[in-house]
């Protein structure tokens, strides 16, 4: 049996993207592996939200995770915020990591592009926090998206380093993973390559979304005039449009499209129409789910009070040994 993790930014309600990137592994692995399943709502300060704000996506988060089917009662889901010892071991590993290798991280260089009024020294460290996250409990396997790849790498740098300058065999390196395939990552509808929290605006589909509002933001995905000549290679929005039907519609409907793509007949109306109604099936179950939690704080509360204590009696052993081994020593 493996240990399994991964987690989620709380910064606003998840969309198509985390669910096939990440979600869905976790569900897949919960009922055979040792599995953590957490909040990332210290990574979620970096960004500034609001008291109310902060801790009202970190309920969404938890709710859509249930409503996914994670299972509490199987899985040890928690928040990240309720396990301190994760911020000392942050502390610990931010001792060995170096300026030049995290500035060199491309979500950092992304972010400082995006936010250059917030380059804060969070940002900067926010791969040591999450390779915090995922060495505390000797995680081996991460189920991310592709855009966490070089997050993944640093964390077994790090874990590496610890290994090596205190001369010890201790943190395992872990590796990202998609249930044996290769990494995903899920498109957006604005013709970007990347579904996103904080893209613009009609970027992404949530999970939350009603069926109107899924068929408006669909319908208006960007697409282009249409093929010219036969098998013509796709532009990027229409291969956009054919990658996300790929993980909601059936493979009838995307042959029929493709098909219709390489002859010249597609219309991209009749395309947009099917995949906004692909896409409600499958969400359709989960927004009924995620109105039923949002409204029993009772099992919320009970479910997070479960997964902190189980998440913290492991971190706890780690943090304990990592003293140690670093030369903490009681008087
Ligand atoms: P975050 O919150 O940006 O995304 C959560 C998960 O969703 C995946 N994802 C996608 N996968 C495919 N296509 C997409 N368009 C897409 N967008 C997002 C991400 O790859 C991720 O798996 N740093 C992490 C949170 C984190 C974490 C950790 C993850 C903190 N500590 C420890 C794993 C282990 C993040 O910001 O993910």
């Amino acid at each position: 049996m493996e240990t399994v993790l991964s987690g989620i930014r709380s910064t606003g309600n998840l969309h198509l993207g985390n669910y096939f990137g990440a979600i869905r592994n976790f569900i897949r692995m919960q009922h055979e592996h040792n599995c953590y399943f957490f909040i990332a709502d210290y990574h979620s300060l970096t960004t500034h939200p609001t008291p109310e704000n902060l801790h009202n996506n970190v309920k969404q988060v938890l709710v859509e995770y249930l409503a996914a089917g994670l299972d509490p009662e199987i899985a040890t889901l928690y928040v990240q915020s309720d396990v301190p010892e994760v911020a000392e071991l942050y502390l610990l590993l931010n001792m060995n990591a170096y300026m030049g290798e995290l500035e060199r991280c491309t979500t950092f260089k992304d972010k400082a592009r995006s936010q250059p009024n917030n380059i804060n020294a969070g940002l900067l460290t926010y791969p040591v926090l999450m390779a915090a996250d995922i060495i505390i409990h000797k995680a081996t396997k991460v189920p991310v998206g592709k855009d966490q790849e070089q997050h993944l790498e640093m964390a077994r740098t790090f874990a590496n380093r610890f290994n090596r300058l205190y001369n010890v065999n201790y943190f395992i390196e872990p590796v990202a993973y998609n249930f044996g395939d290769d990494l995903i990552k899920i498109p957006g509808l604005d013709g970007s390559t990347k579904m996103g929290k904080s893209e613009s605006e009609g970027n992404a589909v949530f999970l939350a979304d009603e069926p109107e509002v899924i068929r408006k933001k669909v319908m208006r995905a960007v697409s282009d005039a249409g093929p010219q000549t036969p098998n013509q290679p796709k532009a990027q929005s229409i291969e956009n449009l054919f990658n996300i039907m790929k993980v909601v519609s059936t493979k009838d409907t995307i042959k029929h499209f493709e098909d219709a793509y390489n002859n010249c007949t597609i219309r991209y109306g009749d395309m947009k129409k099917q995949l906004a109604e692909d896409i409600i099936a499958f969400t359709t179950p989960l927004r009924e789910k995620i109105l039923e939690f949002a409204s029993d704080n009772e099992y919320l509360k009970k479910v997070a009070k479960m997964g902190a204590e189980k998440a913290r009696e492991s971190a706890s052993k780690t943090v304990r040994e990592v003293r140690e081994i670093i030369g903490f020593k009681p008087f």
